[in-house]
């Protein structure tokens, strides 16, 4: 049987040269936060995503995701397909998804989610029905990381990848979700303050399900509204009543898990979502 080049092989010395060997590198991503570097890869008639470690913090943070894929598989969720040996750390490999991150940070550029081309405010525009279907989409694949026990850390818009042309909503870099509950031993999670839950900041506190119900409301209310800066709502009342308990700063005031928040949530959009 013909190998593979990308899902066969069990290690590569140096990724990018091997890259460009089996197929074409038409995208890199060599400027983000994570000190990731990863590809946009063409080989034959498929493209995939190729993701590198290229520091400790990196290699980590990639190790965490064969766990999490491990763990939980959901349509809405970008598959890992394969992982093997790079010089000093890892490789992940998933398919290629077309369509745009709703926020994509680097290194050197933060910012810029009013901008009117953005597809943060492209999405904003979109007609409700179909910010409420990508938004079923991804309560729905919480629901399935909830199944497997696990809890969102550094979920945020920067994980949401949209097309615009499919309309579909996929989720990807969730590397550093993590089995549930647990205690932070850092002063902080990674992510984003405008997504993350009071704990989140505080050494010593429980992260558990009750956290990623924050998260998933944070998600809801930063969508479903026309603007960036939370006055142009463009829900109802009462879905604004389920975000407004599912982000209660005290945790025991929240929905106790995700699929209590999906209910209420099904529940306030009367069938519409
Ligand atoms: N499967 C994929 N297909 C196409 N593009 C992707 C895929 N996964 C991620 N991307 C793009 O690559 C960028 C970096 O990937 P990400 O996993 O977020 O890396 P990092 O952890 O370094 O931020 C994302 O912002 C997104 O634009
Ligand atoms: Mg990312």
């Amino acid at each position: 049987m013909p190998t593979h080049p990308l899902l066969d092989v069990a290690s590569v010395e140096r990724l990018e040269p091997y890259l460009e060997g089996v197929g074409h590198i038409f995208r890199a991503f060599r400027e983000q936060d994570s000190g990731c570097v990863s590809y946009g890869v063409a080989v034959g008639g498929e493209r995939w995503f190729v993701k590198s470690a290229a520091t400790p913090t990196g290699a980590t943070s990639l190790g965490r995701a064969l766990g999490v894929h491990g763990a939980v598989q959901h349509p809405a969720i970008v598959p890992l397909r394969h992982h093997f040996k790079i010089q000093g750390g890892l490789a992940l490999i998933y398919p290629w998804v077309d369509g745009e991150v709703l926020y994509h940070p680097t290194v050197s550029r933060h910012g810029g989610r009013s901008d009117p081309t953005s597809p943060m405010a492209l999405f904003r525009n979109l007609p409700v029905a179909d910010i409420l279907r990508s938004l079923n989409a991804i309560l729905d694949a919480h629901l399935a990381v909830e199944q497997a026990g696990f809890v969102a850390v550094d979920l945020y818009d920067g994980c949401l990848l949209y097309d615009f042309e499919a309309q579909r909503m996929a989720l990807c870099d969730l590397d550093e979700y993590r089995p549930g509950p647990f205690i932070l031993e850092a002063d902080r999670l990674p992510g984003s303050r405008r997504f993350m839950a009071p704990e989140e900041f505080s050494k010593g506190s429980t992260i558990d399900i009750r956290t990623t119900v924050f998260v998933l409301g944070r998600v809801l209310r930063l969508l479903l509204d026309a603007g960036d800066d939370e006055r142009k709502w463009r829900g109802s009342s009462s879905q604004l009543k389920v975000i407004e308990r599912a982000t209660a700063s005290d945790p025991a005031d929240r929905f106790a898990s995700v699929e209590a928040l999906v209910q209420a949530w099904r529940g306030a959009c009367s069938g519409r979502c």
